[in-house]
């Protein structure tokens, strides 16, 4: 069976769930990483005998960014997976969004998977996810699949329409400290051109996603969102540091 597994992953957990998922599947996988502008920008067919989509939930949404990627692929009644990665918090709607996209464009989901990794704001909550249990999860989970490949019908995921409303907040970037070695690693790693170095770096509040990959990227910690996020990191660690488990939904 040929797969392709594609993913959108700042921080890599969502790449770890998809990468796990695909490789106990088939050992014909071709990936597509979203993550960076230059690999969203053309139209994908689907040509494999399945697909496997990842991406992290943000504010129990699909990221916007990747919206537009996702509304241009194209399937022939594909089958197809789809995965949220989230914080410990909620996926809410994401999986229900993503399945609804897929249906549009031409693919039918005889899977679906929350899986946990840990927030992009705090390593503080689900610190070390997805773990070794997470990632067992994920192979039982590619079982399941494989069962439901020979099946038909509708698949019931949690969640609701209308979908969950996006947040408008006014801009908040990152900053940089005098500690910073101008190397240009966060900049190569935006997902959203936010960040430019160009021998110096530029930031662009209004496009950043605080998808915090530039944090963590950086060799040196040089660069962090100055408090900027601390309500949320605060507000998360009080009511979301309760381990939560991976759930799916299969035909
Ligand atoms: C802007 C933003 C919004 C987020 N919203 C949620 C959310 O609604 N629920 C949740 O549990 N985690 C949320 N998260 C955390 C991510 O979903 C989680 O850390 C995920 O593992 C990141 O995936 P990645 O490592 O592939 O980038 C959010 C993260 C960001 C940056």
């Amino acid at each position: 069976m040929k797969v392709k597994g594609i993913y959108f992953s700042p921080t890599g957990t969502s790449k770890k769930v998809v990468e796990s998922i695909c490789k106990s599947l088939s050992s014909e996988v071709k990936y597509v990483d979203i993550t960076l502008p230059k690999k969203r920008s053309v139209m994908t067919e689907i040509k494999e005998d399945l697909v496997v989509l990842g991406l992290p939930v943000y504010s129990g949404r699909i990221p916007l960014t990747v919206d537009g990627y996702i509304k241009s692929l194209v399937g022939h009644d594909t089958p197809c997976v789809v995965v949220a990665v989230y914080g410990n918090r909620d996926y809410d709607d994401a999986l229900l969004e993503m399945k609804d996209i897929m249906k549009e464009r031409g693919f039918k989901t005889l899977a679906a998977g929350a899986f946990i990794g840990v927030h992009s704001y705090t390593t503080q909550v689900a610190g070390g996810r997805p773990d070794t249990k997470d990632l067992e999860i994920c192979r039982e989970f590619a079982e399941n699949i494989k069962e439901a490949l020979n099946k038909e019908g509708d698949l019931k995921v949690k969640g609701k329409f209308p979908y969950k409303a996006r947040k408008t907040a006014s801009p908040i970037g990152p900053v940089i400290d005098e500690r910073c070695l101008s190397c240009g690693i966060c900049a190569i790693n935006c997902p959203t051109g936010a960040l430019i170095y160009n021998g110096k770096l530029k930031i662009d509040d209004t496009l950043c996603i605080k998808c915090n990959a530039c944090v963590r990227k950086c060799p040196i910690e040089a660069i962090s969102f100055g408090g900027k996020l601390d309500p949320f990191e605060k507000w998360l660690i009080e009511n979301c540091s309760e381990r939560k488990e991976p759930e799916y939904f299969t035909l």
